[in-house]
């Protein structure tokens, strides 16, 4: 196949996603809680000291660096800032300056995460996302955070993945707290809707008061690419537009329109939403087969294309095709530019990750062609790390991680992006390099 150059747009951002449960150790939180648990993680492990990236950050910003990133986007862990309601732990706050002190120095743009699916036990006693003061109890954190970093020239993000922490948590029980109820699931997404709002507001309100200009903000959403398992069937088109607007669509259009949506809310304004999208955070990693014959709330789903790679442990189908589709989409249906602050596959076989990032970044690059603003590219993930309820089992890392002696080692994918990286562009060469062996 004969590749060409394929050049992306003069100040495209490049870096990499992490976030604090998965990477830091050491924490205290609802999922620490639950992974004690016995066969809720996958491996049988726990979060417990993770990459100790806590302790080893300046490390891996120097690998970050070295590998020639220009972004790179973590979470800061609520629950280390506020581990009891309203009483703020300095030291704390202290080290996430060190951590933001540490990218700076390296001439690395910080992109923060508020909330990145943890949250304080206390909060989760109280009720977590279902308690419907919950977004006003966000709130106080996300001011002190902008308070104590607002001197940072941040990009700022509020919530990672609402639909995720919704679906996963309360609609398909997969992720604590185990529920398994649809309408408690739409309670879970209007909130987590208002909390995204409240920390938008608490920036630029902080931001104001000191006279700074405004940072860019915005929430991180995950998308999927639906698919009909019968293109012919009607019934499994509607199914797909179903999903595609609930999942993909309603909570974002929410936030962008400053309203409470239905189903999950009534269509009323909350005026915390209003200016809270700069851009649209959106993390891609596969596409999702839906069939009307079978029952989807169920989780039962059509049978995998056996000719595709997947993702490890996950099982998620590779299907670059659907980055494209789902590009299109958001690029038609909203006049906001895109920031890519997640994409990548857990696999313990490289060439399998380097071939899914170029083919991916092909389909962004065709979808730039095509019109689609997009900001940056950010691989999930800098190092391996704990992958929620797969434990160490699947690895995400441009720097593999040995677990036995923390040990980071980059992959030849990590020399490959950084190439990518240098040149601002997928070249010819690295197609051909990556793609033909
Ligand atoms: C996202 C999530 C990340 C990471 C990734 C790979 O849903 O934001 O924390 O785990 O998926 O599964």
């Amino acid at each position: 196949m004969a590749y060409r150059d394929l050049e992306f747009p003069e100040n495209f951002l490049w870096g990499s996603a992490a976030a604090a449960h998965q990477t830091e150790g050491g924490n205290f939180n609802n999922w620490t809680e639950w992974e004690k648990i016995p066969s809720k993680i996958k491996d049988g492990s726990n979060s417990s000291i993770a990459c100790d990236h806590y302790n080893r950050y300046e490390d891996d910003f120097d690998l970050a660096k070295k590998l020639g990133h220009q972004v790179h986007r973590f979470s800061i862990a609520w629950s280390r800032l506020e581990p009891e309601q309203g009483k703020w732990d300095e030291s704390e706050i202290d080290h996430y300056r060190s951590v933001l002190q540490a990218l700076v120095d390296r001439d690395i743009q910080p992109m923060v995460t508020l909330h990145h699916f943890t949250e304080p036990v206390w909060f989760r006693d109280l009720g977590s996302w279902l308690n419907p003061k919950s977004p006003e109890i966000f709130a106080p954190y996300c001011r002190k955070v902008a308070e104590a970093y607002s001197d940072f020239d941040i990009i700022w993000n509020t919530i990672n993945e609402p639909m995720v922490v919704t679906t996963m948590g309360y609609v398909f029980g997969e992720f604590p707290p185990e529920e398994k109820d649809f309408g408690k699931g739409l309670t879970v997404a209007k909130h987590l809707l208002m909390a995204h709002g409240q920390a938008a507001t608490q920036v630029r309100q902080v931001y104001d008061e000191i006279g700074r200009e405004q940072p860019q903000i915005a929430p991180v959403i995950s998308v999927s690419h639906f698919m009909p398992a019968d293109s012919e069937n009607d019934d499994d088109l509607e199914l797909v537009d179903y999903l595609d607007e609930l999942y993909n669509h309603v909570w974002i259009r929410g936030a962008i329109e400053g309203i409470l949506p239905e189903p999950a809310g009534d269509g009323s304004r909350y005026p915390p939403l209003d200016n809270s999208v700069d851009f649209i955070g959106l993390n891609y990693y596969s596409r999702m087969v839906v069939s009307s014959e079978l029952d989807f709330m169920a989780g039962d789903m059509p049978p995998k294309d056996p000719e595709l790679e997947r993702c490890e442990g996950l099982d998620w189908e590779v299907y670059p095709e659907g980055y494209y589709q789902v590009l299109q989409s958001f690029g038609k249906k909203y006049d906001k530019p895109i920031f890519l602050t997640e994409n990548g596959i857990g696999t313990s076989d490289d060439e399998v990750r380097q071939r899914y990032i170029i083919n991916h970044l092909q389909e962004v690059h065709r979808a730039i062609q095509d019109g689609v603003e997009v900001l940056g590219y950010l691989v999930w993930s800098l190092t391996d790390n704990f992958e929620w309820a797969q434990g160490f089992s699947s690895h995400f890392g441009l720097v593999e991680v040995d677990y036995e002696t923390l040990e980071r080692k980059p992959r030849e994918s990590a020399y490959m992006f950084k190439g990518i990286i240098e040149q601002n562009a997928l070249t010819e060469d690295i197609q051909e390099k990556y793609l033909l062996d």
